[in-house]
């Protein structure tokens, strides 16, 4: 079989990584893939990222199966350009996408069919949004109504930090955010405020055919760019599997108030569900789970250690998925651990520099692998070019082990001004 990958961070290098290890595998291509992917000889990459040239090459060389890893080709229709064409592809319509590209849609849709979320309102007036913070207080959390890269949510520990929030996001657009067109189709900045909740955070990731659904290993992302949970989000410095947190009761209430109210919903609104449906919790000290967000796609960096952990074969799984036939799949998962941290360029989130040479990246290993993201291949070099660059990811017995394998991999890697959190991992391990 021939499958496409689309994408090129490091989520796209691991899921192109598991699927190349299918007996049933004729060639892996990338589109566009990175410095990593380059390397590996098992994958091919593609430079189309338009998302009908890809269609229309993925037509020519006669892709048998088509595994979409960002939010943007699918907010753009990547899945409905696919199957107008009748190629198998797996991942949510651009309608199902928005569970994802429109907070105000997610925000709505959970409050129409009771999914616990923190309260929120949606403000598209400077004015308005900044009475109702006086109103509200701080502790308060304002979103960017749009794609932002995991960057369009500010925390707000005080009302001062919200209001900047507000004028920054509502005024000149200053993070870039792709924001969802209104009513007359013209594209206005919107922000979403909302409640701000406490607890512990776990990635729950499942995968849906339109009606069946199948869990992965579950995970913990770490937010923040610096160590104990300080400094700016960004779009993830690093991440385990499995999340301790998610306790099988745990577990089964996500699936229960969160993960099947939610297929159910979007079938009910004729929006059925198919792909990775990712459902960021926060979970309180009673075990109650509160959905903070809905990502229409697997986690980065969450997947690179889901994707070390799994044992099944990742090719027979999407194709049961894209069949609706996921009712026949049980996932197999390597007992261990799963760490990754990510290592970033000079001035992530906000301005990450380009163009570093990357020296010292160690051979693949099925029990340590670097994961590329931002990276290109040149004249026989690997060179820095995003905002987040590797992986380092790895399993082992424990978490503490894992973490302490994992940076002595990264220790032996370097480019210039590379930054990484020094505690991935910590809410796992017991002191
Ligand atoms: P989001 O992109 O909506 O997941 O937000 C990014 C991060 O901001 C989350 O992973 C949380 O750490 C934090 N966050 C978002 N919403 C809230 C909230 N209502 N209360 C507390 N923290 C939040
Ligand atoms: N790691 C968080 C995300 O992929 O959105």
């Amino acid at each position: 079989m021939k499958v496409l990958v689309v994408g090129g961070g490091g989520r796209e290098h691991a899921l192109a990584w598991k699927l190349s290890q299918s007996q049933r595998i004729q060639k892996v291509f990338v589109a566009p893939g990175n410095g990593g992917t380059a390397r590996d000889p098992n994958l091919v990459d593609v430079p189309i990222s338009d998302v009908k040239a890809l269609r229309q090459w993925a037509q020519q060389e006669k892709i048998d199966l088509t595994v979409v890893g960002p939010e943007a080709p699918l907010a753009a229709g990547i899945v409905d350009e696919f199957r107008a064409h009748a190629m198998k592809i797996f991942g949510p319509t651009k309608a199902a996408a928005q569970l994802e590209s429109s907070k105000a849609f997610s925000k709505a849709f959970m409050h129409r069919h009771g999914i616990p979320t923190a309260l929120y309102e949606t403000f598209t007036d400077a004015a308005l949004a900044h009475a109702y913070i006086d109103k509200m207080g701080a502790p308060i959390v304002v979103k960017a109504d749009g794609l932002a890269a995991g960057k369009g949510v500010v925390v707000a520990m005080t009302a001062i930090e919200a209001h900047e929030a507000i004028d920054f996001m509502l005024q000149g657009n200053q993070l870039g955010v792709v924001h969802n067109a209104g009513a007359d189709g013209t594209a206005v900045p919107r922000v979403v405020i909302e409640e701000f909740l406490q607890g512990e955070e776990a990635s729950f990731i499942v995968l849906c055919d339109g009606k069946n659904v199948v869990a992965l290993a579950t995970s913990q992302d770490h937010k923040r760019l610096l160590d104990h949970d300080e400094g700016p989000n960004t779009g993830g410095m690093g991440a385990y599997s499995p999340a301790p947190v998610v306790t099988a009761q745990v577990h089964a209430r996500a699936m229960r108030e969160v993960i099947m109210p939610t297929i159910k919903g979007m079938e009910k609104d004729g929006i059925p569900y198919t792909g990775f449906l990712y459902a960021g919790l926060m979970i309180d000290e009673q075990g109650q789970p509160k959905t903070l967000e809905f990502n229409c796609r697997m986690g980065d960096p969450e997947t690179q250690p889901i994707m070390m952990r799994l044992k099944s074969d990742l090719v027979e799984v999407m194709l049961a998925a894209t069949s609706e036939k996921l009712d026949t799949v049980e996932l197999e998962w390597d007992r261990r651990v799963a760490l990754g941290v990510v290592m970033a360029a000079a001035g992530y989130p906000m301005n990450p520099r380009k163009g570093d040479v990357i020296t010292g990246l160690p051979k693949d290993e099925m029990d340590a692998m670097v994961f590329h993201a931002g990276t290109t291949a040149k004249e026989g070099q690997t060179h820095s070019s995003g905002g987040r660059v590797l992986c380092v990811t790895v399993l082992a017995d424990s978490v503490k082990q894992a973490q302490h394998k994992a940076y002595e991999v990264a220790k032996g890697i370097h480019f210039d001004g590379q930054q990484y959190r020094k505690d991935i991992g910590f809410r796992a391990i017991k002191s």
